[in-house]
């Protein structure tokens, strides 16, 4: 695993670490909040079973080099599984040509409804992997001493799904298409060099992950000031960020910050929102500096 990741590809590890009697091992960040990629490769050996990491970074936007990260995992024969719930909504993410075992991501980083996600697996780890619960529609065949199981993805799909929430993302998708990842992509590019520059034009304001390959997220701090006062202020000027932890502890416990104020910008974001942050935070600095 690695220092940089969201606490739902951490903790999961750590259960099975305890079950299993695993070594967990983490690849440590920079200052930039760039993986130490010599690090990862001194890791790396005939003893590792999985790695696990993402593909783009929640709390600091560090876009990671999957593919390689991928194909060093896959020279000492380990299982790469990704967490990708930050680059589908920002990038076009192709799992073939990455190589990944497994991806994962959730519809509501995509525009779409809470409570459904996807991941994607090759098909021969998923032929080879046993369902992980049992019920309607993932068998083929049952008796009342054993049954046998239907076929992929049937297998893995237990129970009425979440039939509503499937055909909303559906939607999402479909605008995202209409949208373009490109033109998403290029927009959120754009947004993120003009926040960076009015952010850093104001005195005090510190921006947490800079690596050179970078999502469009401003995750950053005022000088002398908590991030929960600056949040709130800027919540009662109708300015939407969010403050904390953002499900990343180990990020900031590396930093020794309590949080950040993370602005987050989407295909619905516009310069002029980025002019509202920059002018409410001024006036947040003046009233709590
Ligand atoms: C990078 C990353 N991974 C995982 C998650 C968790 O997604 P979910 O809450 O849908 O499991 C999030 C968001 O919460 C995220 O930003």
């Amino acid at each position: 695993m690695t220092q940089l990741e969201h606490h739902s590809n951490l903790v999961p590890w750590q259960m099975l670490a305890q079950h299993t009697g695993a070594t967990l091992r983490y690849v440590p960040i920079d200052g930039r909040g760039v993986l130490d990629q010599a690090v990862y490769q001194s890791l790396l050996n005939e003893r590792t079973k999985l790695v696990a990491f993402n593909h783009i970074s929640n709390a600091l936007g560090t876009i990671n080099p999957v593919k390689a990260m991928t194909a060093a995992a896959h020279a000492v024969g380990a299982v790469v599984v990704v967490d990708g719930a930050q680059a589908l909504p920002h990038s076009h993410v192709d799992v073939q040509d990455l190589d990944v075992d497994f991806y994962a991501g959730s519809a509501h980083k995509m525009y779409g409804p809470t409570g459904v996600g996807l991941l994607y697996g090759k098909t021969a780890w998923l032929e080879t992997l046993p369902p992980y619960q049992g019920g309607g529609e993932m068998i083929s065949e049952v008796a009342m001493d054993q049954s046998s199981y239907a076929g992929l993805p049937h297998k893995f799909e237990a129970g009425t799904p979440n039939i509503a929430g499937v055909i909303g993302w559906g939607a999402a998708l479909s605008w995202m298409q209409q949208v373009g990842l490109e033109a998403i992509e290029a927009h959120e590019q754009a947004l993120l060099a003009y926040g960076t520059e009015r952010l850093l034009a104001i005195p005090g304001v510190k921006i947490y992950g800079v690596a050179p390959e970078k999502a469009a997220v401003l995750s950053f701090n005022v000088a002398g000031v908590h991030p929960y006062d600056v949040g709130t202020l800027l919540d009662q000027m109708g300015i939407a960020v969010r403050t904390g932890q953002h499900c990343t502890q180990p990020i900031m416990d590396c930093f020794g910050i309590p949080g950040t104020i993370r602005a987050s910008l989407a295909a619905y974001t516009s310069r002029e929102d980025l002019d509202a942050l920059a002018r409410g935070l001024e006036k947040a600095i003046a009233l709590l500096a």
